[in-house]
């Protein structure tokens, strides 16, 4: 076991791109930040320090977490922000993970700049079941706003209406060619012929599921949010934000040379703002010899583009979503659950609340909209959850722990909206025993259209059992539930119009945000929290929080 020591300074820096210079918030002036390296079981410390204006935190996503819940990062959830000129030093051990993750900043918009990668190893000595990469390659889907995102998101939640949508989508930071202003502006990756490459694709962009492609090129999936799968085959990838995927790309031996275009865009189902502006990178074969050919260099290097979805194919969405399956062999098994102790219905989506009096709200009908699950739009606390829990204060006060096991009002989609549009606001948590096995069915509400809702869950990973359009059917749907082979992730599309089961195993002691991974619909209130309690043995509880665990 290593120490892995990180420094963060939080501070302005100048970024240009699309031909604009903007001041964005960066960790060490970086824009993506600074990657994270470890292996796994080695121990990670990160001394993040404000020196800006913003509160800040910062959370590890898909970091277990394993009685370390001080390190998690969401802001109000597992600790008060890192207020200007303060630093906070995060201490946690990578524990049963090994793959690509990433952490970025963990209140109101800040992730939309603060973001990295945050890449494990496996052990030393312990090869990756998959043939041996010739190199690493961190692909990072993100946005880019000409806009402070600050402000675009204060002024949704003050007009209730929807946010102003991004100016481009990126790869490592850059929008690329396809955009007006950035030729210059494109991320490129220089390749050799007939080697194995490993993408570690990471989707931090705020709003969108993407589709990603690379011209002539298919892609093996091998790694889904840092668990290996079982290695398929696509051209084609979706991957929704709080989403990471390894895949292998294989080069070809011929083309020197030339110029494939990488190219990631949306996956649209909801009646957002259409979007179908395309990021692109390129893949640059390499000359081969240049001493070999000495002929006319100035001839144009050709460049291939790829073949994206299109922006509402669902069908291509499903498809790819059932191929994804854990390893389940002796070396990785699958340790779904079987017995189940506790089971939830939560209906995820959008509505709409009425206008507060003296405002006008520019949301559906003069409404304002919101986000909710079981109808409950969730409140971010003024003082952190896990304090509060920890040091037995404020239950009933700053948070009650009522949310409910099933919608309050019974749900069943059949083309009409159902009459539960309006929601109810609350800082509402489940409290759950030690070791308790959770089983949750999300189902998309669709009350202001079917849109897909990427559900992240910190503090575990689940399984995801299984999935379908409409209606789950509590009858029909359970019998065919994968508890042979289901993929583990902590971040799951619940799919436009129709649901998704999961299971996880409630060992790690805490408390634990879940919330749709779209940086919108988490502001609008699509979120709750679970707090699992102490088990009995010693190495059951959750550690003491460290001395400088910011205060509100
Ligand atoms: Cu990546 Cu709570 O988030």
């Amino acid at each position: 076991q290593r120490t892995r020591y990180y420094d963060f300074h939080v501070r302005l820096h100048n970024v240009t791109r699309q031909c604009k210079t903007k001041t964005i918030l960066t960790v060490n002036s970086q824009f993506p930040g600074p990657k994270i390296l470890a292996r796994e079981g080695d121990r990670v410390l990160v001394n993040v320090t404000n020196h800006v204006a913003n509160n800040i935190s910062i959370h590890w996503h898909g970091i277990r977490q394993l009685r370390s819940g001080w390190a998690d990062g969401p802001a109000y959830i597992t600790q008060c922000p890192i207020q200007t000129g303060k630093s906070y030093l995060y201490n946690f051990t990578i524990t049963g993970q090994r793959g690509t993750l990433f952490w970025h900043a963990h209140i109101s918009w800040l992730r939309a700049t603060l973001y990295g990668p945050l890449v494990i190893l496996p052990k030393k000595n312990v090869p990756y079941p998959f043939p041996q990469p010739y190199k690493e390659v961190p692909i990072l889907f993100g946005e880019w706003w000409k806009a402070d995102t600050e402000a675009v998101i204060n002024q949704a939640l003050q007009t209730g209406a929807g946010p102003n949508i991004s100016d481009s989508f990126t790869i490592n930071g850059f929008p690329g060619l396809l955009y007006n202003c950035s030729s210059r502006d494109t991320y490129t990756v220089k390749v050799k012929p007939g080697k194995t490459y490993l993408l570690r694709l990471i989707n931090a962009a705020l709003n969108n599921d993407l589709f990603f492609s690379i011209a002539n090129h298919s892609l093996t999936v091998v790694e889904a949010d840092a668990v290996y799968v079982k290695p398929f085959n696509t051209t084609t990838l979706l991957i929704t934000p709080g989403q990471t995927t390894n895949v292998l790309l294989h080069t070809e031996p011929i083309y020197p040379n030339a110029k494939f275009l990488m190219a990631a865009r949306p996956y649209l189902t909801g009646q957002g703002t259409f979007d179908n502006t395309t990021t692109a990178g390129i893949l640059h074969y390499k000359k081969p010899n240049s001493s070999s050919s000495s002929s006319n260099t100035k001839r144009p290097i050709p460049l291939y583009k790829p073949k994206l979805p299109a922006l509402n194919d669902t069908a291509f969405a499903a498809n790819f979503r059932n191929r994804l399956r854990s390893l389940a062999n002796a070396e990785f098994p699958a340790n779904v659950p079987r017995k189940v102790d506790k089971k939830f219905f939560f209906t995820v989506g959008l509505g709409a609340n009425p206008c507060p009096k003296n405002q006008t709200c520019q949301g559906p009908n003069g409404t304002k909209f919101s986000a909710s699950m079981n109808n409950i739009s969730f409140i971010v606390p003024t003082r952190a959850l896990l304090q509060a829990h920890y040091f037995g204060q404020s239950k009933g006060v700053l948070y009650t722990t009522d949310f409910p096991s099933f919608p309050l009002v019974p749900f069943n989609y059949t083309g009409t909206p159902p009459n539960n549009t309006f929601v109810t606001n609350g800082t509402k948590v489940v409290v759950l025993p030690f070791n308790t096995t959770v089983e949750v069915v999300l189902q998309d509400t669709s009350i202001l259209g079917a849109e897909s809702h990427p559900l992240h869950l910190h503090g575990f990973n689940f399984f995801v059992l299984g999935q379908g359009f409409g209606n789950f059917d509590p009858m029909k749907d359970p019998p065919k539930f994968n508890l042979a082979d289901p993929v583990e992730r902590n971040t799951v599309p619940v799919p436009s119009g129709g649901w998704v089961a999961i299971r996880f195993l409630a060992d790690n002691p805490g408390v634990w945000f879940m919330h749709c991974h779209f940086e919108v619909h988490l502001s609008w209130g699509l979120k709750m929290a679970w707090i699992v309690l102490d088990g009995d043995l010693p190495n059951q509880k959750l550690l003491p929080p460290p001395s400088d665990l910011p205060q509100c």
